[in-house]
């Protein structure tokens, strides 16, 4: 049979279209980003979101567990049998009276979404069940990703559990930029199983060579530039929506890193509007951290927008050249959003072109400051998730949102993901540095160390395990702003 889903490019003057089974993180003719699509009307679809309810009420099989995959109909690419789920996706959406007040808000009027509730702590989860579920269909055996933590973690953990049901078990490879990464984040690459390479260099060099290492090496990529993994993470939408009795909001914040996020909640709104199971689309605020704002320095500041689809990549690539004349690093204390050059730009200016939105930056001490009210007055959250928060705050004191407009803040990752950046900012002292010497280092049995490798591709592969010339040819560079 046909498959309902098929694969295509964003770029409105190219548009090529792909199977599903094509792996392929760019189009072929034109470079830019590839989404997934469907053919609606060969797929039987619920009239009423509320449709979905008695599958969480009755959790009658292992997919009606899943906050994902329980609204299986709105990313329809896999069959039932096919869904590689470790029960993602129940998560919480609070209403945060306390902090309302704090902010000046209206009880009633604000809603946190807790995706570091997950099972590896943070939103990826989401995404990932998509990805490796499409991967398995793919027959594809080693995975891979650059990561500032978060996507690290929920790929070791996914991959170490593809075995559950008798599959063949997959590899997962995980990137790691030197000393760019949380301690909590870190450990659960290490314990879950991953090989994890720590390479010389940040989020974006990361991000570069595992690109390359697939390509060369045929690992599956899974990063957000995989268009699966964006489908996953439409779900948080359907679950926010869900808890609030199918109430569109006012407002959505969600911090920006590599725009992965913002992507798919402006995608996951368009498909609603455009199937009639929702009348209004909420609007969008992106927060970036202040030391990685290249979308606020894009979209605020500059005014570039999706334009219909033929972003303005002459501006984009300007503000790259000028990051690479400076030697400019992004920096922030929100690890998980230290990037500079967000791989789902023009996706994000579409999302925010969907969903009417806005961009700002917060410095590291009000992200600090607002990931505190939230441990305050909830159930607390790593730093980049208080971006949203500071966000909302000044958006708040800017009246573009108003006290009783209805606002829900996605917290992207747990509290104990990142404890060294709470204690500190507790304490003001670095913890670690009071710490007497560790003793001599014992290798555990399971001991699963990181490995240090340079910034270099044929180093990268030569710890795959590939010996001699790279088989592929080597990647082209991708157009700026439109891979
Ligand atoms: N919040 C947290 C906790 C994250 O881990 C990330 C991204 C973001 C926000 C940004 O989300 O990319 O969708 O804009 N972390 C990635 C990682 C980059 O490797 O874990 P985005």
């Amino acid at each position: 049979m046909r498959e309902i889903a098929y694969q295509k490019c964003i770029h409105p003057d190219c548009g090529a279209t792909y199977g599903v089974d094509e792996v392929l993180f760019s189009c072929r003719k034109c470079d830019s980003l590839i989404d997934v699509e469907y053919e609606w009307d060969r797929t039987p679809m619920p009239r009423e979101l509320s449709f979905f309810e008695h599958r969480w009420s009755t959790r009658e099989s292992r997919v009606d567990f899943s906050g994902v995959w329980r609204f299986r109909e709105l990313l329809p690419f896999a069959r039932e049998r096919e869904i590689l789920t470790i029960g993602e996706g129940r998560t919480n959406l609070q209403t945060a009276d306390l902090l309302a007040r704090e902010l000046g808000m209206r009880a009633g009027r604000l809603f946190l979404q807790y995706e570091g509730l997950n099972p590896s702590g943070s939103f990826k989860d989401n995404g990932m069940t998509a990805a490796f579920t499409l991967a398995r269909k793919l027959g594809r055996r080693r995975v891979a990703c650059a990561s500032t933590g978060n996507t690290s973690a929920s790929l070791a953990m996914f991959a170490s559990l593809s075995g559950v049901d008798g599959a063949e078990p997959m590899q997962g490879i995980v990137f790691i930029g030197s000393g760019k990464i949380a301690y909590g984040k870190l450990s659960q690459a290490l314990d879950y199983g991953a090989l994890t390479l720590q390479i010389e260099g940040d989020f974006d060099a990361c991000l570069r060579r595992v690109r390359e290492a697939s390509d060369q090496l045929g690992l599956y990529l899974m990063n957000s530039v995989n268009p699966f993994r964006l489908e996953g993470q439409k779900a948080i939408m359907y679950r926010v929506l869900e808890a609030r009795d199918w109430h569109v909001p006012d407002w959505i914040v969600v911090p920006g890193g590599n725009l992965g996020n913002c992507s798919a909640f402006g995608k996951a709104f368009a498909e609603l509007f455009d199937l009639g199971l929702i009348d209004r689309i909420p609007r969008l605020a992106v927060i970036n951290a202040t030391g990685a704002n290249t979308l606020y320095q894009l979209y605020h500041q500059q005014g570039v927008t999706w334009n219909g689809g033929r972003v303005d990549t002459t501006k984009i690539e300007q503000l790259y050249d000028r990051m690479d004349g400076t030697g400019f690093k992004p920096h922030t204390v929100a690890s998980a959003i230290e990037i500079s050059r967000p791989v789902n730009l023009p996706k994000a200016l579409r999302a925010l072109d969907i969903m009417k939105g806005v961009v700002r930056e917060v410095s590291d001490e009000e992200i600090l400051e607002h990931k505190a009210l939230v441990g305050r007055y909830g159930f607390g959250c790593e730093p980049a998730s208080g971006a949203s928060v500071a966000g909302l705050h000044l958006l708040l004191k800017e009246g573009v949102i108003h006290p009783d407009d209805s606002v829900v803040c996605i917290l992207t990752g747990h509290e104990l993901k990142d404890p060294d950046a709470t204690v500190r900012y507790h304490t003001g002292i670095d913890m670690k540095a009071t710490e007497p010497p560790p003793p001599q280092p014992v290798r555990g049995r399971y001991a699963n160390p990181p490995i240090k490798v340079a910034d270099d591709l044929d180093a990268i592969c030569k710890v795959l395990g590939h010996t001699g010339p790279l088989p592929g040819p080597a990647r082209k560079t991708a157009a700026i702003g439109r891979s």
